[in-house]
């Protein structure tokens, strides 16, 4: 765990770590594959994308941008994950559009999670990256809601105990707004080089806790297994003490 007294600390980090990561990534394989996550905290990540679009940052042909979740509206809605990192960084970079591989939330949430089931075989291929047949993403992003959730896995969710498909089609918990969801599920999340999880706020100190703390093995939140084989990276944003 790394905690920050500001959003602005842990997001420049953040940067400086994803950086790191692409550059050693494409280095290696030739490629950068990055899954961003949704909520608010990320935004500001983003928007530091868009400021720093140049080389500098990192050649965007070799990034592939995947979404670990994303709620089941149109690309435009206000909702939509898609539309803040586009909204946010994408549409003002330079990045192939066949390296933005966007969740379908316009369509039944059945059918978008088997088309990006779909997308994902294609691009990673059929367990080739893998011994353990799951896609391996260089990079997922992570955030962590109050109920301990993480992408769209909430607690006691079909998707808290999928364990052989990769994304599939699952439920806010009740009175959270969007319900129907589409989310990578836990065998995919586990089978990553890194997961960084941003956490922003004082309010979340108990769910993290619980979550990333030595009790982990007991938490009931399912933030709780997310246990890559690669690196976890945990920033927390908990403000001025
Ligand atoms: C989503 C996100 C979700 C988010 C957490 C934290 O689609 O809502 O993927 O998992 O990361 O709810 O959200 P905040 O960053 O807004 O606290």
């Amino acid at each position: 765990m790394t905690s920050y007294t500001s959003n602005e600390d842990m997001i420049a980090s953040a940067y400086d770590l994803i950086a790191t990561l692409a550059r050693e990534s494409i280095e290696e394989r030739g490629v950068f594959s990055l899954a961003l996550s949704g909520g608010s905290t990320p935004r500001a990540l983003f928007e530091r994308f868009r400021d720093n679009s140049g080389e500098q940052f990192l050649p965007w042909r070799d990034v592939h941008i995947f979404w670990g979740d994303e709620r089941c509206v149109p690309p435009d809605d206000n909702d939509s994950n898609y539309r803040m990192a586009n909204d946010a960084f994408i549409s003002s970079i330079a990045i192939p559009d066949s390296n933005v591989h966007r969740m379908r939330g316009e369509i039944s949430p059945g059918e978008g999670a088997a088309l990006y089931s779909m997308e994902m075989e294609l691009f990673f291929g059929r367990s080739a990256s893998s011994a353990a047949g799951f896609p391996e993403f260089d990079l997922i992003l992570l955030g962590l809601g109050p109920d301990g959730h993480t992408a769209s896995i909430f607690p006691e969710s079909v998707a808290e105990t999928e364990v052989a498909h990769p994304v599939i089609a699952t439920e806010a918990s009740p009175g959270i707004e969007p319900k129907d969801r589409i989310t990578l599920t836990f065998p995919v999340l586990n089978n990553a080089r890194n997961v960084l999880f941003l956490v922003a706020g004082e309010s979340k100190r108990n769910v993290l806790e619980s979550v990333s703390g030595d009790t982990r093995e007991s938490s009931p939140y399912p933030s709780a297994k997310v246990n890559p084989r690669g690196n976890l990276y945990w920033y927390w944003a908990h403000g001025p003490r």
